[in-house]
């Protein structure tokens, strides 16, 4: 199963992302998150820390130091999450598309869009969650190109400019075919999601503004670790309902704890 998280500079996608990976991982699901903003922030909110979020070898920039292009021939993607892939809380495991670090050399832009592509189209899926966190706005979609069996999460603020983009990325989505999309209205209230779901002909799930979740950014925490029940988190483990991820056999259930 691939689940894309798209939408407004600022909107929640990563914070919405982490927590979402983070949910899944625990109930079992072999989870990789691809972070694919060239300005990789995921780690962060899934818990790995600033320090190791910024450690973490980009598949893009290994690439090019390698001596590839970003139009080289596809390399194994599975290779590459063996390879440059983080592992962190319940077996998740980060991967990190492009970071900006140098000015010059390869164009990061082309070559993170282009990564992305690569790496969500063709990641095996079968048995496992690729979540993308996305670039900002709608030119990371059309690259990540979700199909129909995809699942697209298009998360807006409660702002005119916020919810057009959602329904701009809802539209394209459908576009593409993606039968399973879900509107996010975050730091909102439910009438935010009403109307948010009035505007894109989606369903849509309203996440509360939540004190804890600018708290945990603040000192470089995952909210789902400085405590894991607090609205928000609670809120976005309650989107996985949302979102058809299919049931684990009984057998491959995690042990309770302790
Ligand atoms: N539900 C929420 N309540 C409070 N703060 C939030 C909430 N969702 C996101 N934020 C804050 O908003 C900012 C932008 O969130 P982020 O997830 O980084 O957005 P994006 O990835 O869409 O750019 C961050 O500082 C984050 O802590
Ligand atoms: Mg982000």
């Amino acid at each position: 199963m691939k689940i894309v998280i798209t939408g407004k500079g600022g909107a929640g996608k990563t914070t919405i992302a982490g927590a979402l990976a983070r949910h899944l991982a625990h109930a079992g699901h072999a989870v990789v998150a691809l972070d694919c903003d060239p300005n990789p922030m995921l780690g962060i909110t899934l818990g790995f820390g600033p320090e190791r979020t910024e450690a973490a070898p980009a598949v893009l920039n290994m690439l090019v130091e390698m001596g590839h292009t970003h139009n080289d021939p596809d390399p194994d993607p599975e290779g590459l999450l063996e390879q440059f892939g983080v592992e962190g809380a319940d077996g998740l495991r980060l991967l990190t598309v492009g970071r900006v670090e140098q000015l010059e050399g390869a164009c990061v832009c082309c070559g993170s869009h282009s990564t992305t592509r690569k790496l969500f189209s063709n990641l095996p899926h079968d048995g496992r969650i690729v979540l993308a966190d996305l670039e900002a706005g709608l030119n990371d979609l059309i690259w990540a190109h979700p199909g129909r069996e995809d699942v697209v999460v298009a998360v807006a603020e409660p702002s005119a400019k916020g919810v057009e983009i959602v329904r701009r990325a809802c539209q394209l989505s459908e576009t593409l075919g993606v039968s399973r999309l879900v509107a996010v209205a975050n730091r909102a209230s439910p009438s935010d999601a009403e109307n948010l779901s009035r505007v894109t002909g989606v369903p849509a799930f309203a996440i509360p503004e939540d004190p804890a979740v600018a708290a945990a950014d603040r000192d470089g925490a995952a909210p789902y670790d400085t405590d894991p029940s607090t609205p928000a988190v609670l809120a976005i483990g309650e989107l996985v309902g949302w979102l058809g991820v299919p049931k684990r056999p009984a057998a491959e259930q995690p042990l309770p704890a302790g």
